[in-house]
């Protein structure tokens, strides 16, 4: 999720996992989406979406990708392969901003499905890495048919589809269509693994829906909550020491960032060690301090104390200041 799941937040998920994880379960992390044609023309500039903190466990992590004509995003997607960072590469044909529909792209792709079939084959094939998409049951009601018919037709050159079973005149809200999700998975089979993405808020709702398909892609439901994906239920304190280690770990990889990654001089590194992580040194801009305030509202949602306390965080600008506060309530 665009800011998000960024290096900070995806460590934070990997680490509760790694802890807390019921034993037979396997989770996938995504980056935020990054834009293919930013790459090309700037990559400096949208790099950070890939910066991903090595870990001893083997998790599996998916760059997703979006935007750009097919040459761009075939180069986007090698270019990513050869960085071993990542274990999948996806791209995102689901989202439904209006100014990027306007372009053709996202939600837009599929409103002519031999088009977005075409691209989505030719960059299937031109990575060896397991590619996935991600998209919507539908441009709008009347289209839902064929985009059924497009997906199964898509399915053996795919190794995943995430699907958020809105349509893209949906949006966000309205009637979900649950049946598109169940018979997509019986019509393919084993073709392709398909994956649920719609309002799961619990670990145990996420059981519960699951039936015939192959994972469950969480999103609004992890902001605030990283537990979600294991059966663990935090205590109050170690909530808190999660918001502190979160905050620092954000304020530290955006130092990271400025210092080793945007700094001429140094070759980019995208995949460093939390040691030298945590070793940049501090900028002291107020930039982290600010962003946290979004993930801090979802810490607290339900807190009794939760609208003081939003009142009280926006007044702060100073990391350390922010630190004692996290600390203190
Ligand atoms: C703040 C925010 C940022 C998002 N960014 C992305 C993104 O970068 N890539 C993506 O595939 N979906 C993105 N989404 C959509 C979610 O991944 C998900 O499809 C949608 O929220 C529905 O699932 P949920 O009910 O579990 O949240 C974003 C959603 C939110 C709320």
């Amino acid at each position: 999720m665009d800011w998000i799941t960024d290096t900070a937040y995806r460590y934070i998920i990997y680490k509760i996992f790694s802890k807390y994880r019921s034993p037979t379960d396997k989770t996938i992390l995504t980056t935020e989406f990054m834009s293919s044609d930013g790459w090309i023309k700037n990559p400096h500039g949208v790099k950070k979406h890939l910066l991903t903190i090595k870990t001893k466990s083997n998790i599996q992590t998916i760059a997703q990708i979006f935007w750009g004509n097919l040459e761009n995003l075939i180069k986007t997607a090698q270019d990513i392969q050869k960085m071993q960072i990542f274990n999948w590469i996806e791209l995102n044909i689901g989202c439904p901003s209006p100014k990027v529909m306007k372009l053709g792209w996202w939600s837009a792709l599929m409103k002519d499905p031999s088009k977005a079939a075409r691209i989505i084959m030719q960059l299937a094939k031109s990575i060896n890495l397991p590619f996935s998409i991600k998209t919507r049951t539908g441009f709008n009601s009347t289209t839902k048919g064929q985009r059924f018919d497009t997906l199964v037709n898509i399915a053996p050159f795919v190794s995943m589809i995430t699907i958020h079973w809105r349509t893209y005149s949906q949006w966000h809200s309205g009637d979900v269509d649950r049946n598109f999700i169940y018979s997509l998975k019986e019509k393919v089979k084993n073709k392709v693994l398909i994956i649920w993405n719609w309002g799961i808020t619990s670990y145990d709702q996420a059981l519960s829906k699951k039936e015939n398909l192959d994972w469950i892609a969480i999103g609004r439901g992890a902001i605030g909550n990283p537990w979600i994906i294991t059966p663990y239920t935090p205590s109050p304190e170690e909530k808190k020491d999660t918001m502190i280690k979160h905050f620092y770990l954000m304020l530290k990889t955006q130092d990271y960032f400025k210092t080793t990654i945007k700094s001429p001089a140094n070759k980019p590194f995208l995949n460093p060690s939390l040691k030298s992580i945590l070793h940049s040194p501090i900028s002291h801009d107020n930039k982290a301090t600010i962003e946290f305030r979004k993930h801090f509202m979802s810490y607290i949602k339900g807190h009794p104390k939760a609208s003081q306390l939003r009142a009280e965080i926006s007044k702060i600008y100073d990391y350390k200041k922010l630190i004692s506060f996290l600390s203190s309530f």
